[in-house]
């Protein structure tokens, strides 16, 4: 059987990270594309004299024509650019849009079948604007966000608690800025909902809220340590768990920005919500239960999203 083919827009950071477990983990053969010449095909010729030594027969190749991502099953999208201290994701809004515009129109033109995954900043109205630029099912493009800011929760709590992160199972919804609702309800430290890890002595309430408020915080921390550009492991890690999940219809539920109409009482939008993820793409949409408090915060942030569309339709008419 053929290959997959995973087209990677963007050659950053991430996007040469995303190539390069890819290829490690032979999920297909990957075409590395940008605007930049030479950046996508040093990367992928690097990546691709690596894989003699770990031993995956995939091929990769560079682009700077959006006709080399013909028939891609899968695109993962990290074109524009990334936040600098200081910045918060919705400054990137107008410089993105227009980059959003152009990998539409690629995608539109050449790979009109492909699973889209969108990682470009502010993440819930990019993936917005790129399905309408491109004009692709809704169920065939989703946001990654929620299971890099659900890593991020996971972590800090295995290393407060001293338990494995292979035992914890954390969950944060809504929009992927700073005020994302980390689930405190539904996360798991050993099977126990936090609130019960707290009551059995796991970590204090004040270090729970610490690594809510932490998680939430989770990317600008990074920015300000890398001082020149934003996270890129955690991102590629996280984008390529959903690509997996719909290439090998392995049907896992992660947190993705996705398009609701009518879950959470909400429609016409992306936001962060727990999908089911098979061949068809986005399949399901799992409707956590919420109390006041959940539901109050899960409002604040959609209408925070809710603000960066309209500033989208404000920039650009065709979108309105
Ligand atoms: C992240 O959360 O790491 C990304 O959204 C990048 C950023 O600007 O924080």
């Amino acid at each position: 059987m053929a290959r997959a083919k995973i087209a990677l827009i963007g050659a950053g950071m991430i996007g040469g990270t995303l190539a390069h477990v890819a290829a490690r983990e032979a999920l297909g053969d990957v075409i590395l594309f940008d605007i930049a010449e030479g950046t996508p095909q040093g990367k992928a010729l690097d990546i691709a004299e690596a894989s003699a030594v770990f031993g995956q027969d995939v091929a990769l190749k560079g682009a700077n024509d959006y006709a080399d991502i013909a028939g891609a099953d899968v695109c993962i999208v990290t074109a524009g650019v990334p936040r600098k201290p200081g910045m918060s994701r919705d400054d990137l809004i107008g410089i993105n849009l227009k980059v959003m515009k152009a990998v539409g129109e690629g995608i539109k033109a050449h790979a009109p079948d492909a699973f889209v995954i969108c990682i470009t900043n502010p993440l819930d109205a990019m993936v917005w604007a790129l399905q309408k630029f491109s004009g692709l099912p809704k169920e065939k493009v989703v946001g990654m966000a929620g299971v890099l800011d659900s890593a991020r929760f996971a972590y800090f709590l295995a290393e407060k608690t001293g338990v494995s992160v292979q035992d914890i199972h954390a969950w944060t919804l809504g929009g992927h800025g700073d005020d994302m609702v980390p689930m405190v309800r539904h996360s798991t430290v050993g099977g126990l909902p936090l609130p019960d890890a707290v009551a059995a002595g796991f970590l204090s309430q004040d270090e729970l809220d610490a690594i809510v408020e932490r998680t939430r915080k989770g990317g600008g921390e990074i920015v300000a340590l890398l001082k020149t550009g934003s996270a890129f492991y955690a991102p590629a890690e996280s984008a390529i768990a959903m690509a997996k999940s719909y290439l090998l219809d392995q049907k896992r539920v992660l947190p993705c920005a996705v398009w609701l109409s009518g879950e959470y009482g909400l429609s016409d939008l992306y936001v962060g919500v727990p999908a089911l993820i098979g061949a068809g793409g986005v399949e399901k949409i799992v409707e956590f239960t919420t109390n006041d408090e959940e539901k109050a915060m899960f409002e604040k942030s959609v209408a925070s999203v809710q603000g960066l569309l309209q500033a989208c339709k404000d920039i650009d008419g065709s979108l309105a």
